[in-house]
């Protein structure tokens, strides 16, 4: 990736991934990402914020040692120990000795528990630190739990830049420095938050409202994220991360489904044109075709979620069960749930299916709607029951 200035003696030395596809084995990353790393040279001392993931420590190297020509680096902020940011780490402490790791005592712990780093390579700091660059100061927020016990963001008042790692940031590998689409970036954000930082909501709030206190203070005027485009309109990601972040859903339905002989389907299909019907927003998932990352980004808003499922053996398929695994790791702040779905010969199980599925998500503090359970094909019986839950999911939205 290029060397780019944001501003005077200030630089994005980071990494763009344009290939990468899957981050921890689980999330999709339809549009790559980028491992955003930043140099700050000051009067007297240079820092360089985060490092980036393992695999591109050479185009890291490259950006400092030849485009750059850094030949003393003071300080390396951590703000977070997760790989992504901090792979490289041990390769820049080797050719960079005499620099220090400036990080919390949380981070500092992960650090050397991920990394074997000694421990006089460190300067602890909190909220109170500050750490001279000659003009420049390095000021930190410890900001637990977006989404590591270890975060923090670092604050460079002089050119009111907070780099805030993980929060704020999106997967998205592009050459815009700055959030300058923010049709794209949106989306890119709101599936970051839904991936990453949503089953931290109480912490989201919080640390968005410090923000947004800082941004109308004055204080700041450029979010710097470790993924994705920065964001030189700060109110742009705090206003979208004051609405995914609130307690209040949306009126809005997601059905995440899997049908083994279109029985399922059949029931979902009736029940999606019903709540149409109603004028109420609904989004079914085909868990065979859908892209997980697709279906947390609709769990941000949604009211109520209602689970379709098969059945194998004697218990739900077992992708709903994977299904509601993730959606209870998510935590959405969904307050309705309903299970609906065709078995094949366990009656007694069949119609119990909602229960294993309930117990699947216990992180969900939601309301048990009506399920509705038929063996084989659904006929006017069945879709009488999807009516009445088509019905109830409306007086309890409207
Ligand atoms: Fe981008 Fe939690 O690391």
């Amino acid at each position: 990736m290029a060397v780019l200035q944001i501003k005077d003696n200030v630089f994005s030395v980071g990494v763009i991934d344009w290939d990468r596809r899957l981050f921890d084995e689980l999330i999709p990353l339809p549009h790559g990402t980028s491992y955003n790393s930043y140099l700050i040279k000051g009067s007297e001392k240079t820092a360089l914020i985060d490092t980036v993931y393992t695999p591109k420590l050479e185009e890291l190297v490259l950006n400092l040692k030849e485009k750059l020509q850094i030949e003393r680096l003071d300080y390396i902020v951590a703000n977070h120990a997760e790989p992504d940011h901090s792979g490289s780490l041990p390769a820049i402490l080797q050719m960079y000795p005499e620099a220090r790791v400036l990080t919390n005592a949380k981070c500092k712990e992960l650090l050397q528990a991920h990394l074997q780093i000694l421990d006089d390579k460190f300067i602890t700091v909190d909220n109170s630190t500050e750490i001279s660059l000659g003009n420049r100061t390095l000021k930190f927020m410890i900001s637990p739990w977006v989404h590591w016990p270890d975060t923090m963001f670092t604050h460079l008042p002089e050119d009111k830049i907070l780099f805030t790692c993980d929060f704020m940031g999106s997967h998205m590998a592009t050459s815009d420095l700055y959030s300058v689409n923010e049709g794209a970036v949106y989306e890119a954000a709101k599936r970051y938050y839904a991936e990453i930082m949503m089953p931290f909501r109480p912490q989201v709030k919080k640390y968005t409202e410090q923000v947004k206190n800082m941004a109308l203070n004055g204080e700041i005027d450029l979010i710097a994220p470790s993924h994705g485009p920065l964001h030189n309109r700060p109110a742009f990601i705090i206003d979208a991360y004051t609405d995914w972040a609130s307690d209040t859903p949306k009126p809005e339905v997601v059905i995440p489904y899997v049908t083994m002989y279109e029985s399922t389907g059949k029931m979902v299909n009736h029940l999606v044109d019903k709540l149409m019907e109603k004028g109420i927003k609904v989004t079914p998932f085909n868990l065979i075709e859908t892209d997980l990352g697709e279906l947390a980004v609709a769990l941000v808003d949604a009211a109520v979620i209602v689970l379709g499922t098969s059945m194998v053996l004697a218990g739900p398929h077992p992708v709903a069960v994977y299904a509601a695994a993730i959606t209870n790791a998510l935590k959405p702040k969904a307050k309705y749930l309903s299970v609906i779905g065709s078995y094949g010969w366990a009656t007694q199980l069949g119609e119990k299916m909602d229960e294993p599925i309930k117990a699947l998500m216990p992180a969900l503090r939601a309301e048990m709607l009506s399920p509705v359970f038929v063996k084989g094909l659904p006929g006017e019986e069945a879709f009488k029951k999807l009516d009445n839950l088509a019905n109830e999911i409306y007086s309890k939205l409207i």
